[in-house]
């Protein structure tokens, strides 16, 4: 169909809570699925739970509940979660579903008429937990080489699906589609493994006697199917029972098969081999994005370090999870999650670059011309290219699936907005009533600006670009049109704006709060909160050691335009990670005197450890850091 875009996420097991990684998946998907309905294509966005096979089966019994009990109760987590993070999947698939269980049935049938399914003798080794069987070359000391648990021998009868002719078609279609699967290094593994590993034939039943958690085989009442031969076939299933009419062409082949790369063997090989034998045209794309882990290590129920979405959304917010998963981290590598760089990034991109940037826009809206957008007095050429330039761009970054990329260009135009406030300065145009037309040009140019960014911002951050939009009273983003939107000039003017909630408040830093206040404010912030909050005695003052230091060297972290790294010498060599980097460039700071709190605990910002905090003096947007009169030693005591 034409226009048409279907993305999926993996189906979520139902033998465990949700936890980020399954969130990544499915905000990955809603991105697209949100940009691709904003240029206007008919989308299909699935996702849906795993309910059958031995882990759910497990599950359920531990907690005294029957399968579908257990199914019912856990996949309501999800359906939760997805509402809480503001997903808008179009279905969601649940594999106990009566037109799933029938699709499964005739797919099997037919595989079983055209020969492809056979019933054979087979000897192996079985993993009941990770529901497969291996050989024994494959096993590790009677292990499991995937999840290290001990494998059974089980000799019986099973059904296979006979996988192994497609060995040579599968090569051929990947080396013929390089596209395929994604990220290249990805496609690279899948082929190095097909052509090291002759393809078998797959086992895709289980005797009911040893499982009865599962879909009957339509020829054969005593054997259940494999789950994955179950769960795989959702992706199909759906677009005949859950998708909307598509105008009697098929949803049929999918655009993005998104997954993580636990599973990328499971779809390249098995259900590609699948798609073959059935005579289906294969998606035109799988992508498997790399895997988050806490202080470097897996995230698992036995190490009790899961990471709970629920939690970390009710305490940080959808829209600035959303943001923080594609921003910190390419799409196809690992990433470890921490809260402080979550923290750190809210602060940096969300607070102080967007959210400032629409609050003091707003301001000065209400303040310059009471609120009413005002006529432009001509158009700034540069600006106008700039923001109408975007969309390609994003256009082209989530085409591949590069979400990071495409921030990075939406970040370009924020940072601009943000410049062009500081150099125009609306506030010294409007003392003037020569520069009133300059001052219209301005404030129109920066909330046209703001329209631009909202729709750009839409498929990331759907809370705020609909707030923002309504503030241009706009109506509801999510039936705008982002091709006809972006003509630079189309934002009418005379209109009244309706006030602006805090976009993004600031948030503490876990555990050193403190630190990332000073760095990313002002000695002037903090000192007003103490005088908010309370006074402080001489001896609290005391506590704080601070030194002179001298800069041996600057750099910027990798990925902030805000963060410097420096190397200072207060007597002894320490880093700091100071939010200056768009008042300083690193090479004016070398050599130059500081002042530096050495006592503070350490914290990681951007994944980069702070050994202490640099003072410095801010009014507004200007910054300028505190150094010392003549000549002192670094590490002389500041008092
Ligand atoms: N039920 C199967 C998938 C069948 S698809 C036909 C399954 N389910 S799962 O509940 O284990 O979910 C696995 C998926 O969750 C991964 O592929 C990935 O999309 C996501 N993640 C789970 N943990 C993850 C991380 N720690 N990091 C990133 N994503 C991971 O496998």
């Amino acid at each position: 169909m034409e226009g048409k875009f279907y993305v999926t996420t993996p189906i979520y097991y139902v033998n465990d809570v949700p936890h980020i990684g399954h969130a990544y998946t499915t905000v990955a998907a809603d991105i697209l699925a949100r940009f691709n309905r904003l240029i206007g294509k008919k989308v299909f966005f699935l996702t849906g739970t795993d309910e059958h096979g031995q882990k759910v089966y497990k599950a359920a019994q531990q907690t005294g509940r029957t399968p579908k009990e257990h199914a019912d109760m856990l996949c309501d987590n999800f359906k939760r979660l997805w509402k809480k993070l503001d997903i808008t999947n179009d279905a969601f698939i649940r594999t106990t579903d009566e037109e799933h269980v029938k699709v499964v049935q005739s797919m099997l049938q037919a595989l079983f008429d055209k020969g492809e399914i056979e019933k054979r003798l087979y000897s192996g080794w079985y993993c009941t937990h990770d529901e497969r069987f291996w050989t024994e070359k494959e096993i590790i000391d009677g292990t499991c080489p995937e999840c290290n648990r001990s494998v059974d021998r089980i000799e019986e009868e099973n059904y296979f699906f006979l996988m192994s002719r497609y060995y040579d078609p599968l090569i051929k279609f990947l080396r013929d589609n390089p596209g395929y699967i994604e990220p290249e290094s990805r496609r690279n593994e899948v082929l190095g493994f097909l052509r090291s590993n002759p393809l078998g034939d797959l086992c895709i039943s289980r005797p009911r006697r040893r499982l009865s958690w599962g879909i009957p085989l339509p020829f054969d009442d005593n054997f259940v199917t494999y789950v994955w031969f179950d769960a795989l076939l959702n992706y199909y299933s759906a677009t005949g029972y859950l998708a909307a009419p598509s105008d009697g062409a098929s949803w049929w082949p999918p655009d993005h098969h998104i997954v993580g790369k636990d599973i990328l063997t499971t779809h390249a090989v098995f259900w590609s081999a699948m798609l073959m034998a059935l005579g289906l045209p294969l998606p035109r794309n799988l992508f498997a994005h790399g895997w988050w882990t806490l202080s470097g290590k897996k995230m698992s129920k036995s190490l009790g370090n899961v990471v709970d979405p629920f939690d970390i959304v009710s305490r940080y917010g959808s829209d600035q999870f959303r943001y923080f998963m594609f921003r910190e981290v390419s799409f196809g590598l690992d990433g470890d999650f921490s809260e402080s760089a979550l923290a750190g990034r809210i602060n940096s991109d969300l607070a102080n670059d967007l959210g400032n940037l629409a609050n003091r826009t707003i301001a000065m809206a209400n303040k310059y011309f009471d609120g009413v957008i005002p006529q432009p007095d001509g158009v700034d050429l540069e600006l106008k290219s700039l923001a109408e330039g975007i969309l390609l761009k994003l256009e082209d970054s989530l085409m591949k699936l590069r979400y990071e990329k495409a921030l990075d260009a939406i970040w370009e135009l924020v940072t601009y907005l943000n410049k062009y406030v500081d150099t125009n300065k609306p506030w010294v145009l409007a003392k003037d009533e020569a520069t009133k037309g300059r001052l219209r040009t301005v404030m129109y140019s920066l909330l046209e600006g703001l329209r631009f960014l909202s729709l750009y911002l839409y498929p990331f951050m759907p809370g705020a670009a609909s707030s923002l939009y309504k503030v241009l009273t706009l109506g509801d983003i999510s039936e705008a049109n982002i091709l006809d939107a972006t003509n630079w000039g189309s934002l009418s003017y005379g209109v009244k704006l309706v006030g602006l909630p805090q976009l993004f408040p600031r948030v503490e830093l876990p555990g050193a709060a403190a630190h990332v206040d000073t760095v990313h404010g002002t000695v002037a912030d903090a000192a007003t909160s103490a005088v908010l909050s309370d006074l402080i005695s001489i001896e609290d003052f005391a506590r704080v050691k601070l030194k002179v230091g001298r800069v041996i060297s600057a750099e910027k972290v990798k990925g902030s335009n805000k963060l410097l790294k420096l190397q200072v010498d207060t007597g002894q060599p320490r880093q700091v990670v100071a939010g200056i980097g768009k008042h300083y460039s690193p090479e004016s700071l070398v050599g130059k005197s500081v002042i530096i709190v050495t006592n503070l605990k350490p914290a990681k910002l951007m994944g980069v450890e702070s050994q202490g905090m640099i003072l410095a003096a801010s009014n507004g947007d200007n910054l300028s850091l505190i150094t010392i009169e003549g000549e002192l030693p670094p590490g002389s005591t500041v008092k």
